[in-house]
């Protein structure tokens, strides 16, 4: 049965370090599949659209996005291409809760990715979906989006 991880909040230095890259031939296929179920159980319990590995405590280069089309799972995720418009979102994040600004990204990227059976897959992602791509990507290189929000808000937890 998949379990909800304990989020690590800001300021830990747990989220500021670069996650290595998974090694499918050394990784236990168990320990991949039930990560990635708990993460996705967590994901979804806490209401994010994202969520990545260094998020609860791995130090590897796995996410997942809550998307319309259900959960997806990126593993060593990595942006091939940026447009050149950009546009300010607003965002938050599970790891520094009760604050929200305004980040600026990319519109559309190019993504390749391997999923969780090690199947190379490449993507073009455009809107919410880039957007969150980028936030979940910058935790797997120790960047969390106050670093590049304005417009900071901090609302009282509930
Ligand atoms: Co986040």
């Amino acid at each position: 049965m998949a379990k909800i991880l304990p989020i690590i909040k800001n300021p830990s230095p747990l989220l500021r370090e670069k996650s290595k890259e998974i090694d499918f031939e050394k990784i236990k296929p168990n320990e991949l599949k039930d990560l990635c179920a708990d993460m996705i159980k967590t994901m979804k319990e806490k209401d994010g659209v994202g969520l990545a590995a260094p998020q609860v405590g791995k130090s590897i280069r796995l996410i997942t996005i809550n998307t319309k089309d259900g959960p997806k799972i990126m593993i060593n995720p990595k942006i091939t291409n940026k447009s050149w418009a950009k546009e300010w979102n607003e965002e938050g994040c599970l790891s520094v809760p009760g604050v929200y600004g305004k980040v600026r990204r990319n519109k559309k990227i190019n993504c390749v990715y391997f999923d969780k059976n090690g199947q190379k897959i490449k993507i073009q992602a455009q809107g919410l979906l880039s957007f969150v791509i980028q936030h979940e990507t910058d935790h797997l290189d120790g960047i969390l989006f106050i670093d590049k929000a304005k417009e900071v808000k901090k609302i009282k937890a509930i």
